[in-house]
């Protein structure tokens, strides 16, 4: 397959590149480096620096790469605290650039589509583990444009048969097992990086937010989940829809959840390193406990997380952290 990558050069995206050159396809990226990395990049891929909310940009890209069979959609920002102060920003990237990819494709002639979405488009869980039919209602700003640029994709999909598998992550975590590429926000805000982050000395301490919650340890509980098991299920996703797949949205969770607390255990096991950590109040926005039902993924697509005990995520996480302790700028 000939498959184009927006945001090839981000954390999934680099993954899911890498992924799909281990299994033999080629690869296009578009990429405007403004979270990613070019050191990311997969040496065998066409890179193409540019921006989605430039429509001769895209354009050019389609123009010039006639053969594309999916398109795989990861340029977007990602972080809910800063859509909560910069909405508009939010709107801007992940909207408008959505509407300016998608007149680009139904231009060219593109048909198939696999996107991030992601776990805040359910808002505060009804219940538990959280189903794909479970009520979305967004409580912060990302989660609103993630679930904006869902029905954008399904309005485009009845208008103009353009199909799309959109992909609800729960919280990405790991390094490819090789340690050559991983997780490298900046600032970072991600709780796997700091805690290894304050494992190596890099920081002085990992600030735990909240241990007031209804938990057994009061501590918030998240489902995380392998960012190179991420990669695989956007292939199959790809699969699908090469199938003759309808359009569809899939949770991608491991179904198990770890509490703030217990995760910082595992990676003392896993590091052997003290790693000190200091009480703070609640974060604001944070649900208490995030936990994805996975099945129809398993079902449908035929997913089967790898790298699905924490001991291992964390383990590939501390090969990229230990090697790269300042990210890509070493
Ligand atoms: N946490 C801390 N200290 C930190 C960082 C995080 O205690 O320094 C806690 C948070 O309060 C939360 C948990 O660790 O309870 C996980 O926090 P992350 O910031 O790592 O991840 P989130 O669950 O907040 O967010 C993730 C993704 C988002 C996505 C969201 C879906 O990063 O992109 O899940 O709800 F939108």
């Amino acid at each position: 397959m000939k498959i184009l990558v927006l945001g090839g050069a981000g954390y999934i995206g680099s993954h899911t590149v890498y992924r799909l050159i281990e299994e033999g396809n080629e690869v296009v990226i578009f990429d405007n480096l403004e979270t990613g990395h070019i050191e990311a990049v997969h040496p065998q891929a066409v890179f193409y620096k540019g921006d989605l909310r430039n429509r001769a940009e895209i354009d050019s890209v389609l123009d010039k790469e006639t053969d594309i069979d999916a398109v795989i959609h990861f340029a977007a920002n990602s972080l809910v605290g800063e859509s909560m102060v910069k909405p508009l920003k939010y709107y801007d990237n992940n909207l408008c650039g959505t509407k300016v990819l998608l007149e680009s494709l139904v231009a060219h002639g593109v048909d198939k589509v696999v996107f991030s979405s992601t776990a805040a488009t359910y808002g505060e869980p009804q219940h538990t583990p959280i189903l794909e039919t479970d009520p979305s209602n967004p409580t912060n700003c990302y989660g609103e444009t993630k679930k904006a640029m869902e029905r954008m994709f399904y309005w485009t999909n009845v208008a103009h048969g353009l199909r799309f598998v959109s992909l609800r992550y729960f919280n990405a975590c790991g390094a490819h097992i090789s340690g050559s590429i991983g997780e490298a926000h900046n600032p970072e805000t991600h709780l796997i990086p700091i805690i290894l982050q304050a494992a190596q000395g890099v920081r002085d301490h990992i600030s735990v937010f909240g241990t007031d919650y209804p938990t057994p340890d009061g501590t918030c509980i998240r489902d995380y989940i392998h960012v190179t098991d991420l990669a695989q299920a956007h292939i199959l996703a790809v699969k699908h829809l090469m199938n003759g797949g309808e359009s569809d949205i899939f949770n991608l969770g491991n179904g198990v959840g770890f509490s703030v607390k217990e995760v910082i255990e595992t990676a003392r096991e896993v590091t052997g390193k003290e790693i000190k950590v200091v009480y703070e109040d609640r974060r604001a926005g944070d649900p208490a406990v995030l936990i994805a039902s996975s099945d129809k993924a398993k079902e449908k697509l035929g997913w089967k997380p790898e790298f699905d005990s924490l001991p291992t995520i964390i383990e590939t996480a501390w090969r990229w952290h230990s090697t790269h302790p300042h990210g890509y700028s070493e």
